[in-house]
């Protein structure tokens, strides 16, 4: 990914978290996923009166990208407002890999924006080998 299209994507992430809809737990997220082909899709969480149904910012972003019908995600970034570096939830990490590989670039940032960066393979490292299901 060259650097301006790091910086677009933690751009969009940013911004997308301005829309988060979390009257419940008041924590907006925003994420934004770079596809194969250099396209960006962002989303935020929005979450649900009855608690259980919110969607994460991640998942939001993906099925953006799903719909557009773009199969490749090649780096993920996520932001809140915490001064602390936030990771994807684990129903998050498997609607990632779903999409993703090891490689793929998994950029953290805080509400300050620092900037951490992973590979996938190390927060998600042993994915579940579900690929007979695709035959
Ligand atoms: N949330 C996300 O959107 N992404 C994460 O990576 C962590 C959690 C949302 C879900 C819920 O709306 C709120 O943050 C508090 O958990």
């Amino acid at each position: 990914m060259n650097n301006d299209l790091r910086a677009e994507l933690i751009q969009r992430a940013i911004r997308a978290k301005e829309t988060s809809y979390s009257p419940y737990s008041k924590f907006r997220v925003g994420a934004a996923v770079l596809t194969g082909d250099g396209e960006i899709f962002s989303g935020c969480n929005v979450e649900n009166a009855s608690y259980g149904l919110a969607i994460c910012a991640e998942r939001n972003a993906i099925f953006q990208m799903a719909f557009a019908g773009k199969r490749k995600i090649v780096a993920v970034a996520v932001t809140s407002d915490e001064t602390t570096f936030i990771t994807p939830c684990g129903a998050c990490r498997q609607v990632i890999s779903e999409f993703a590989g090891p490689g793929t670039e998994i950029l953290l940032i805080t509400k300050n924006k620092k900037i951490k960066s992973v590979k996938f393979g190390k927060i998600f490292p042993a994915p579940p080998s579900l690929e007979k299901l695709k035959k």
